[in-house]
């Protein structure tokens, strides 16, 4: 690891252990949770949770994200590159590489752009095997064994695109140095496609016109005033951010997508306060 990475990972969780106070108690109870949300990235065949999906197709990317995903990723040519965190067994990006997707994209011609997977725990499947074997060298990689944050940029590169459906953005509990890792993996002009599951969207009122659906990631101001999370990616800065809620989905939705547009990114500072393990996790933050 890059000893910037480095330096950035302890700031991280240094400021966590403040926001966390000297309570053992409320340690334990973190390790406790961290624990068991790794034994959902560990597990496998049954004892996988129902709600852990992991092999998500291409056309449910282009369903889930935002508007203009299916479009970016058709632009991709042979030197442009396509990072998906938390890309699970991969198989939005092995379907980029078959028949019926140039069947469904006439406009498309030429080779394609490259590339990568990044999940904690490793899931390529026999499929992803034959496809690499087939593809020519480095068309796509899968790096496992890591979070997205152990990567130092010159590993990483740099991206003309970054999907997330259900990855390390709703799983992380260093939300602001995620954003910082995606920010600066990604090229001026590159787009990040993501989405959050049951959280406040943009125009909505207040929590407490939700008193009964469970908020799985909440931003709260110190005095607990609640921020949206588009809000909070609207004051990060050099980035245009659009955000769309889909609250006829099962659970509702707020998709992002977010554009970055100069180089200076500042990322306003996030301390979790509180992580319950899940399908997603529940998460907490505290603008700092
Ligand atoms: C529920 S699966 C989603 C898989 C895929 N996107 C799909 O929709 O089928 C969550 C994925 O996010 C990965 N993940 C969670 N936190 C991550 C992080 N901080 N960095 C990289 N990957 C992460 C997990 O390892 C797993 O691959």
């Amino acid at each position: 690891m890059q000893i910037q990475t480095a330096i950035r990972v302890l700031v991280a969780l240094f400021t966590q252990f403040l926001w966390m106070g000297p309570s053992h108690s409320a340690d334990s109870a973190l390790d406790r949770e961290a624990a068991k949300q790794e034994e959902v990235y560990k597990s496998l065949g049954e004892n996988v949770p129902a709600g852990y999906v992991v092999d998500r197709s291409l056309l449910a990317y282009v369903a889930g994200l935002p508007a203009g995903f299916d479009r970016s990723l058709a632009d991709l040519g042979p030197t442009d590159r396509w990072l998906d965190i938390g890309a699970g067994e991969g198989k939005a990006i092995l379907d980029y590489y078959t028949p019926r997707y140039d069947a469904m994209h006439p406009q498309r011609r030429g080779p394609k752009g490259r590339a990568v997977a990044i999940s904690i725990e490793d899931r390529r499947t026999a499929r992803w095997h034959e496809t690499a074997k087939r593809l020519d060298a480095n068309q796509i990689t899968y790096w496992s064994g890591r979070r997205l944050r152990e990567y130092s940029p010159e590993e990483l590169g740099r991206f003309q695109l970054v999907t997330d459906l259900t990855g390390g953005f709703s799983y992380t509990r260093t939300l602001t140095l995620f954003m910082e890792m995606v920010l600066g993996a990604l090229d001026l002009d590159g787009v990040f496609y993501t989405l959050l599951l049951d959280v406040l969207p943009e125009g909505a009122a207040g929590p407490s016109a939700y008193p009964d659906s469970l908020l799985l990631t909440e931003i709260q101001r110190p005095d607990g005033a609640s921020v949206r999370v588009c809000s909070w990616l609207k004051s990060i800065s050099c980035v245009e951010v659009r955000c769309e809620a889909k609250p006829d989905w099962s659970p509702p939705l707020e998709v992002y997508r977010i554009r970055k547009v100069c180089n200076d990114v500042v990322v306003p500072g996030l301390a979790p306060v509180h992580f319950e393990a899940g399908t997603p996790p529940e998460r907490r933050f505290v603008l700092k």
